[in-house]
């Protein structure tokens, strides 16, 4: 049996899951971990010797614990085959022999349509481990945007995808559960290290490959998904301020998601898709989302561009200098904030948007019908796997977009099922002073509807044709019929683009 075998045993066997964790220090422990406050966790493992709770305390917790008591909790692996895949350290000058974690091995769980899996991701031990600021060739663990990114990822089955600056490997791990064939690459050997430990010990084959942005993809290879959530973090080049590679390729303002965008042409298969996240300035009075545009625009890619926030520079640069690892109000946090305001100003940066990508090779050249450029705000549940939801709207999208306005009048619609109207009404009032139709999952958008609209909506089970509907609304509201379709198609089209309504079948005849 080979070491990471014996690793992959030992950890199912001591259950070290997030499920198993949380059910041995309870909720709060794992809430309060999960903002980077041990204790509660530390004290809840007091007097407990299970294998469980000494992965926790090493792998976790950052505790030194007696070889014995880990050779105990990887009965196959012992300490000496941590030790040797780079978990761990031994120390054999202290009595009884200590070892302590040199990598984060986290559990990582997951549930989607494809079933629930259990899975455990290796990265550098994060700040609070090394207590202090990070190195520059830092690993990052499975973070915030990761999650996100992870949690974008369209589910239907592909034959290939490439992961762009796989680091931990997390997303290349999401994608070996659809596509065939997943190749994930990194600037940095380190990542691909850890990467390829993380697929190892979970059994994914993934591919790695060494190199600079798309150089590791070859001339003729092409790729039906690119994943990336890429090193996109605006920082001063400035002496003294750190690089960290696993969050800023190098390049000034936000080259870096300016050059995936152009890249991916030569790397996706017509029809092919990328995800990826994204920062883009906002400077001197321009719209940043127009900035992303233009970009996407000269790459001939169709567009799904979702803006989730917009941070003032201030702001934008105490978040990074905290990521990694500067306190506020010391002497550095204040060196490199200034450093950061100074970048902003030279190029007029008002704001700095972020957010989601979802870009598309036309599948025939120039024929483009998906250029969706938002901001949407709206709190979305973290647990929520959203690729589902955007791989429906991306269908309806081309089922809709296929269809001039007399085959879509022809189409019979349905409304979704989490799909709810709110109406308001002034006190004592017999009609509605204003209706809203609300998406209960997605991106829980809250569309507010004119009368014929709700009228539509409100008519839409599948049996009338959309044709149909507009000319009795017509009547009823004894409108103009061309008119009305005018003004209700684009709206309808939209409501499609978001599935909260969905092509439904002609009711049965009879
Ligand atoms: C924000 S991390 C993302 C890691 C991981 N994919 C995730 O989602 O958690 C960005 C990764 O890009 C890598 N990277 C930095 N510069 C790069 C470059 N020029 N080409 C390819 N990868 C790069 C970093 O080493 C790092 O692993």
């Amino acid at each position: 049996m080979t070491t990471i075998a014996a690793l992959r045993e030992d950890l199912q066997e001591a259950g070290f899951t997030v499920a198993s964790l949380r059910a041995l220090w309870g909720t709060a422990a794992d809430e309060a971990l999960a903002r980077g406050h041990r204790l509660p966790a530390r004290r809840a493992l007091t007097d407990r010797t299970e294998a469980l709770a000494t992965l926790a305390r090493v792998f976790l917790l950052n505790d030194v614990v007696p070889v014995a008591d880990l050779d105990r909790a990887l009965p196959r692996a012992t300490s000496d085959g941590a030790a040797a895949v780079g978990l761990v350290e031994i120390d054999e000058s202290t009595t009884p022999w200590t070892v302590r974690a040199r990598l984060d091995l986290s559990p990582y769980s997951l549930a989607d349509a494809n079933g629930e899996v259990d899975w455990w991701v290796v990265s550098d031990l994060g700040e609070q481990a090394v207590a202090g600021p990070l190195r520059e060739d830092h690993v990052l663990g499975v973070g915030g945007a990761s999650l996100t990114l992870a949690r974008l990822q369209l589910p239907d089955r592909v034959d290939s995808l490439l992961d762009l600056g796989t680091g931990s490997g997390i997303q290349a791990l999401h994608a070996s559960r659809y596509a065939d064939r997943v190749v994930a690459t990194d600037i940095s050997a380190r990542a691909l290290e850890l990467a390829t430990l993380t697929a190892a010990l979970n059994e994914a084959a993934v591919e790695t490959r060494l190199g600079s942005l798309f150089d590791p993809v070859l001339p003729s290879e092409r790729f039906d998904r690119v994943v990336s959530n890429p090193p996109f973090v605006v920082t001063p080049r400035t002496e003294g301020v750190p690089s960290y590679e696993y969050r800023d390729a190098g390049l000034v303002g936000d080259a870096l998601v300016r050059q995936v965008i152009t890249g991916l042409p030569d790397v996706l298969r017509p029809g092919g898709i990328a995800q990826m996240l994204g920062n883009w300035e906002y400077r001197a009075g321009a719209d940043g989302l127009d900035r992303v545009r233009s970009w996407i625009d000269a790459a001939g890619l169709e567009a799904w561009v979702i803006e989730r926030e917009r941070l003032d520079p201030s702001a934008y640069a105490e978040t990074w200098i905290r990521d990694g690892g500067t306190k506020p109000g010391t002497p550095d946090f204040e060196r490199l904030h200034a450093a950061w305001l100074d970048d902003f100003a030279e190029r007029g940066v008002e704001a700095v948007g972020f957010g989601y990508l979802l870009l598309r090779l036309p599948a025939v050249p120039g024929r483009v019908t998906l250029a969706r450029y938002e901001t949407v705000t709206t709190p979305i549940d973290a647990s929520a796997s959203l690729g589902a939801h955007l791989a429906t709207c991306l269908a309806i999208h081309d089922w809709q977009a296929s269809l001039d306005d007399t085959s879509l009048s022809e189409a019979h619609l349905t409304v979704a099922p989490d799909v709810t109207e709110q109406r308001h009404f002034w006190p004592g009032d017999e009609h509605p002073a204003a209706i809203d139709l609300r998406q209960g999952g997605g991106f829980g958008r809250t569309v507010p509807l004119g009368t014929a609209l709700a009228g539509f909506i409100g008519a839409c089970d599948g049996e009338l044709s959309v044709g149909r509907i507009v000319s009795a609304l017509s009547e009823l509201l004894d409108a103009d019929e061309a008119a009305l379709r005018a003004e209700l198609l684009p709206a309808i089209r939209s409501l499609l683009d978001d599935a909260m309504l969905l092509p439904g079948e002609p009711a049965p005849a009879g």
